[in-house]
């Protein structure tokens, strides 16, 4: 009995494909080289962006053949866009051969659904569950080892689905957090850890006897071993001066920060709920220079925000050419279903967009290559 994954979206989505390779190698499945082989398949999916989607509808219907000549094959569609009950129902209607289609946080129970399914039911299950922390993972990123610390987002930044499909944010005890890092550590295969959450900075925020990011940072730096620790992403809203003195601090953190700008312009950054200025993002870039010269920063940036105009993209431009990043990824304004953005009047045509997002990769080449000239 063979499995196949077939993974979309961020290292979250990539971390908890490694949960559910554990609980189906834990079920007696091996890992099989293709699809073809496969006895189940599994697509985790994204629903950040409409490509993302539209990738995985044509994806899961290229695989109506293969169940056509394999009765027995268990498809299943779970992650960020199935929890959208609309985006189930309508994958469900289009595909009727699809077996189980589940939301996020129900995956802990895919061997229940798997089980079930085999009796012959058809299963959609979308309900809130508890995640379950005694579940193993097949670890699948060679020497570095995800480790989720926290589940949703409070943020609601208008243009983002996540808050939707993830829920609001809760914490992993910290006990269990430094457990699981003792015991990666123990194996002495992995080199690096690496912190997951949307927004590591609000760790332990949900429970007032938790203990802060910052100090949870100093709590894994205590355990003895040869590794390298880094954690994403980090909301420039929140990222205070104590995780900063922990990363100049700590040798065993990496001097490296993710740090999503989103937009150079004040008013976008209003519009998208990012709860920050173009000079306070400055100013947070300017300490962490400061404090770690030597650290890396890279940032996401959205383009073709509704109502854009051409002088507040340039803002964008600006921002990126005064902060000098290591990298940056650029991204054309996508609108989700349900959020405040997408209602918005003004929304950008597409062109405009394209336009907007090569100029500024452009303009990322031209920084890099001047980076590398040591200029
Ligand atoms: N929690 C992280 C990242 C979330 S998604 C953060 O807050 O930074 C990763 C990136 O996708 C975001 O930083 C944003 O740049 C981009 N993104 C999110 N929603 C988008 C949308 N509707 N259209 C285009 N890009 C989007
Ligand atoms: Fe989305 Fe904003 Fe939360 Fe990031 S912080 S996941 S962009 S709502
Ligand atoms: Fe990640 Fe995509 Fe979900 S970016 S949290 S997999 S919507």
């Amino acid at each position: 009995m063979k499995y196949f994954i077939v993974t979309y979206g961020c290292q979250m989505n990539v971390h908890e494909s490694e949960k559910i390779a554990g609980i189906l190698e834990k079920m007696g499945y091996a890992l099989a080289d293709t699809r073809e082989e496969a006895d189940v398949i599994v697509f985790n999916t994204c629903a950040i962006r409409e490509g993302a989607e539209d990738r995985v509808f044509g994806n899961v219907g290229n695989l109506k053949k293969l169940k056509k000549k394999k009765k027995d094959l268990i498809i299943i569609v779970c992650g960020c866009m199935t929890q959208k009950s609309q985006t189930a129902q309508k994958l469900l209607n289009t595909f009727p051969f699809v077996d189980i289609v589940i939301g996020t946080f129900n995956l802990s129970k895919i061997g229940y659904y798997i089980e079930a399914v085999k009796k012959g039911r058809q299963l959609e299950i979308f309900d809130e569950g508890e995640i379950d922390e005694s579940l193993p993972y097949k670890r699948t990123s060679g020497e570095n080892a995800w480790v989720n610390i926290m589940q949703g987002c409070n943020n609601f930044c208008t243009y983002c689905i996540v808050p939707y499909v993830r829920g609001r944010e809760k914490s992993r005890k910290h006990e269990n957090i430094l457990q699981e890092i003792k015991e990666i550590v123990k194996e002495g295969k992995y080199k690096k850890i690496t912190l997951l959450g949307q927004n590591v900075n609000s760790y332990g925020k949900d429970n007032k006897d938790e203990i802060s990011f910052s100090e949870l940072l100093r709590e894994i730096c205590k355990i003895d071993g040869d590794f390298t620790l880094s954690f994403m992403t980090s909301h420039p809203k929140d990222l205070t001066d104590d995780v900063i003195d922990a990363v100049a601090e700590e040798d065993k953190i990496e001097k490296y920060i993710h740090l999503p700008a989103q937009s150079g312009n004040d008013r976008i950054l209003k519009l998208m709920n990012r709860s920050y200025t173009r000079e306070k993002y400055l100013s947070i870039i300017k300490k962490i220079r400061e404090k770690i010269p030597n650290c890396r920063i890279t940032s996401d940036f959205i383009v073709g925000f509704p109502t854009e105009s051409e002088d507040e993209f340039n803002d964008t431009m600006s921002l990126v050419a005064e902060v000098k990043y290591d990298s940056i990824f650029a991204f054309m304004y996508s609108p989700r279903e349900g959020t405040v953005a997408s209602k918005m009047d003004g929304q950008i045509d597409e062109s405009v967009k394209k336009t907007r997002v090569n100029k500024l990769l452009k303009l990322e080449k031209q920084l890099q290559k001047e980076r590398i000239n040591g200029n």
